[in-house]
């Protein structure tokens, strides 16, 4: 029996966006979005352009940058958003407006302080609009699995009627359970009577660790044939549902769920490592599918299962996914073509020849440190000069610290402020504590420090140490990060990178806060 199309939306920048500190440029975005379409995603969700300016040209780039996939907007169900999705969208390749309204008696009340009908009419409305202007129109009742399964049917029934072809239910609090998710799912499609005239897609959040299993759920028991989903389970609070991991499930287990997507797994890794380096959150080395440690076999009767037989303890190659992990690609006698050469090959684009003339600086500056540069280390290097080139307020010259047993550490900062030189010294707890003590003492930033965390790029001591500092101060929450062999001189790249962040006026506050 031939396999039915599943259609993957990808909402790494949108609903991705929402976890603290995710919040991404314009150029980034832009970055992702080609990762996404090179993956083959059906549908990117760039944005939602209501929420600021700076969020309105970011979708605006991607949907005329990105010919392969359909490019899609977040909009309130109100005219003057839709307006703003359509302006971002119009003369994209192929573009669709997401509307949203929250259905839940919870919502109405305290959140939108509508009545039902109020609601229906205004769902039923902003389709119209929406519809008016653009032929592909999503329609998502907000905390969908928690509201009436009566007035659900209602609405879902009016807004196909109004010309909505793809119906989206969200589980937005992560609330629901795998069996009773698909079965809600079955029911709607049988009671709603329209049914058949729109796509049913699911849009889970894992509170409780069960999106993956609740979009799969939906699948199979619901008939839903588009999961909305981000890469590596990127979203607020736990998450959503984890792109690879549904995308990996479905194929690994076709003879299960007969279903196949039109992705290129092999860019899976290349888009987690991208995601992960833009937006500061590590990866879990436990993940699975892109975790450093999915695919490592530590004890010894699973190594030797795999010598003998692959199969005996793996259920998909790393290569499936695209990890080329630990792969010595380049060091330092390699050239700029060979430098340019490989970032090709691992999916990076650079936006002109000055960018990779200064990221190849960079990696000459690292292999004169480290005799091995592997593909991870030029991922950090590359992700490290698209955030430096967001507004340079603050730049690191150079740095010293010493620390010892029995001495109190200390460190020596030289920095950039807005191109003047400038030096501070301090003391601290610890090394770290000490230089940040010190660019504290010039910035003057006040923000609180959410999370200091330190990850290793590769194996080995002699590793690039990849440092996430978050920061917030005003509501307003950055991920800052950095990368060196020395994980002081890492740590201060980050500390720097995030107040760079913090200064840069095209960052938006959170935007569901402004719901
Ligand atoms: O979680 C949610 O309900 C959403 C909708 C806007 C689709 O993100
Ligand atoms: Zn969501």
């Amino acid at each position: 029996m031939d396999k039915q199309k599943l259609i993957i939306f990808d909402t790494t920048m949108r609903d991705g966006e929402q976890s603290p500190g995710a919040s991404m440029t314009k150029d980034e975005k832009l970055r992702i979005a080609r990762a996404l379409e090179r993956m083959r995603v059906d549908v990117i969700e760039a944005g939602f352009p209501a929420s600021s300016n700076g969020d309105f040209e970011a979708v605006k780039a991607v949907g005329k940058l990105i010919t392969d996939s359909v490019v899609c907007g977040l909009c309130r169900a109100n005219d003057k958003d839709i307006q703003r999705g359509i302006d971002a969208l119009t003369g994209a390749k192929a573009w669709r407006i997401h509307v949203f309204i929250a259905t839940s008696a919870l919502h109405m009340e305290k959140k939108l302080r509508m009545t039902p009908e109020q609601v229906y009419e205004q769902a039923k409305l902003s389709v119209r609009f929406a519809r008016n202007a653009c032929p592909d129109v999503e329609f998502s009742p907000e905390d969908a699995s928690r509201s009436d399964p009566d007035f659900l049917c209602r609405v879902v029934e009016a807004v196909i009627r109004e010309g909505a072809s793809t119906i989206n239910i969200p589980d937005t609090v992560g609330y629901a359970v795998p069996e009773q998710f698909g079965e809600m799912i079955r029911r709607l499609r049988e009671r709603v009577p329209n049914s058949d005239k729109a796509v049913w897609s699911v849009h889970c959040h894992n509170d409780l660790g069960m999106a993956v299993a609740n979009s799969l759920a939906a699948v199979m028991i619901g008939g839903a044939r588009q999961i909305e989903c981000t890469v590596n389970g990127l979203g607020e609070r736990a998450g959503n549902t984890s792109l690879e991991e549904v995308v990996m499930a479905v194929r690994t287990r076709g003879d299960f769920f007969n279903l196949e997507t039109r992705l290129d797994t092999t860019q899976i890794v290349p888009a987690s490592r991208l995601v992960s380096q833009i937006t500061g959150f590590v990866v879990q080395p436990n993940k699975a599918v892109v975790g450093a440690n999915a695919f490592a076999h530590a004890s010894g009767i699973h190594q030797d299962g795999v010598l003998k037989a692959r199969e005996t303890y793996e259920i998909m190659t790393a290569e499936d996914v695209g990890w080329t992990t630990n792969k010595i690609v380049l060091g330092k006698l390699s050239g700029r073509t060979a430098f340019k050469q490989r970032l090709k090959e691992i999916g990076i684009e650079l936006d002109n020849e000055d960018a990779y003339n200064k990221a190849f600086q960079r990696f000459k500056d690292l292999a004169d440190k480290k005799t091995d540069i592997f593909d991870e280390d030029l991922l950090a290097l590359v992700a490290q000069e698209a955030g430096m080139s967001t507004d340079e307020h603050w730049r690191l010259v150079h740095m010293n610290q010493a620390s010892g047993m029995g001495e109190r550490p200390h460190a020596n900062i030289v920095v950039t402020e807005a191109g003047t030189e400038r030096t501070a010294k301090s003391e601290g707890d610890g090394p770290v504590d000490a230089t940040f003590k010190a660019i504290e003492s010039l910035a003057k930033s006040g923000a609180e420090l959410l999370l200091f965390s330190v990850n290793a790029v590769t194996q080995g001591t002699e590793s690039q140490g990849e440092v996430t500092v978050r920061l917030s101060k005003g509501g307003r929450i950055v991920n800052g990060v950095g990368a060196d062999t020395d994980i002081v001189v890492a740590s201060a790249k980050a500390y720097i990178n995030a107040l760079n962040r913090l200064a840069n006026k095209m960052e938006r506050l959170n935007p569901q806060h402004q719901m």
